[in-house]
């Protein structure tokens, strides 16, 4: 029978978020290849933690390529805090039986784009991959018909005051990517800020007993058992192509990303000056638009602005209940 399933390719860094993305994006889509990076945590936790998250969801033949491990410049920043030292928190896994790729994750990008037409980009974690794809092979820009990237963010930052980790870790991999032309669909934290992922959740999860919703419960509790939530960007992104009716809005604009900023650097400078309603007590495209004469540069990325939590949330539950 034939699969009328989204086709994707997903780059990712898990990393507790992206297995809670990879656990959605495997029972919906079409995960035709996995490519991990290092960020979250090192190359060689992220590739095998992506292994193992295709075994534990019974698509073992899902091919996992390992791409860079390191920013194109500079030294990596982890986040062993969020994510524990192996990317999975407290969770202790086994070697997966499956193995890694041979080829590198940059040319699995690029022969897979390059040969069909119908599959989108999915990132969860630092551009490097897709920015040394694009520089190896740049009809690239051309050949990707749209990557979902969970990246930025259209207001406040985690990493510092306005750069959200993804962004911050490779801004200049970033600033590559978001000027390729491709078309952009970005899920910042201005979104995933929306969804709250709480302990009552949690227990939720344990309660369903599977083996993947008791791995969820596991993986999660490191995270919300900190300040009672947390936010699953990664998963909260992943959506936008399973049940698009979960983003409630999104706009158009120009982003540019910092790469020099002495504050700034890896933000996600949004031009909201089209948007800009005249009562600021009102936020972006609430009010009437202002008359901007200033020229502005064309608008290269859809930025999510709402989020519906509570379809989110039956998703999420509705899915982990169907494995097994
Ligand atoms: C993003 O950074 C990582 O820590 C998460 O996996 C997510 O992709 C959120 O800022
Ligand atoms: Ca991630």
């Amino acid at each position: 029978m034939e699969d009328k399933r989204k086709r994707v390719v997903i780059d990712c860094d898990p990393g507790t978020d992206d297995c809670m993305a990879l656990m959605l994006s495997i029972k919906h889509l079409d995960v035709v290849g996995i490519v991990a990076v290092g960020g979250n945590t090192g190359l060689k936790y992220t590739e095998r933690n992506a292994r193992f998250m295709t075994e534990l969801c019974g698509r073992p033949a899902i091919p996992v390529y390992a791409g860079y491990d390191q920013p194109m410049f500079g030294k990596a920043v982890r986040a062993a805090y969020v994510h524990g030292e192996s990317g999975l928190g407290k969770v202790v896994i086994d070697e997966p039986k499956k193995k890694l790729e041979a080829m590198h994750g940059v040319d699995y990008l690029i022969d897979t784009f390059m040969n069909n037409d119908d599959i989108s980009l999915i990132t969860l974690g630092p551009l490097t991959n897709v920015a040394q794809a694009i520089l190896k092979e740049p009809r690239l820009r051309e050949r990707i018909p749209e990557i979902l990237c969970m990246g930025g963010s259209a207001i406040a930052g985690n990493y510092n005051a306005v750069a959200e980790f993804n962004i911050y870790v490779d801004p200049e991999a970033a600033k590559i990517v978001f000027e390729s032309g491709i078309p952009i669909r970005m899920v910042g934290l201005n979104l995933t800020r929306q969804n709250s992922i709480t302990m009552e959740d949690v227990e939720m999860m344990r309660s369903i007993d599977t083996k993947v919703s008791r791995f969820a419960a596991e993986l999660l509790s490191f995270n919300a058992g900190k300040s009672g939530k947390c936010s699953i960007c990664d998963a909260c992104t992943v959506v936008w192509y399973i049940d698009p009716a979960i983003i409630k809005k999104s706009l158009m604009t120009h982003v540019d990303v910092e790469t020099k900023g002495e504050f700034t650097r890896g933000m996600t400078v949004c031009d909201w000056r089209n948007h800009m309603g005249l009562d600021p007590k009102t936020d972006i495209e609430h009010g009437e638009a202002c008359d901007i004469e200033f020229e502005m540069k064309p608008a290269n990325v859809d930025v999510a602005m709402e989020f519906d939590i509570d379809r989110f949330k039956k998703l999420l539950f509705d899915t982990l209940r169907s494995y097994d």
